[in-house]
């Protein structure tokens, strides 16, 4: 499997709604960041559904490398320049 495209070195801050699910993406193609808006299509990649207990700003991965998907865990900081 090919690693994703690194979508942004930083997390973006999103307005997200309890009782909604969301789609992720994965692949870093999306031009719906962060979110999936097809782009994946012929790759090895698929969106992440996810849905949040409260409604509130949520910090999610852009560098697509966090280990904790779709949230950003600090994962960018540590990327080289060739991810
Ligand atoms: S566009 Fe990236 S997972 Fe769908």
């Amino acid at each position: 499997m090919t690693h994703p495209i690194v979508a942004g070195r930083a997390p973006i801050a999103v307005a997200l709604e309890a009782g909604n699910t969301y789609y992720f993406c994965t692949c870093g193609r999306s031009h719906r960041q962060p979110l999936c808006d097809s782009s994946h299509r012929d790759s090895d990649f698929s969106p992440k559904a996810f849905a949040v207990e409260d409604s509130k700003t949520y910090y999610l991965c852009m560098c697509k490398r966090s280990s904790n998907l779709p949230f950003c865990d600090g994962t960018h900081a540590r990327l080289d320049d060739e991810a």
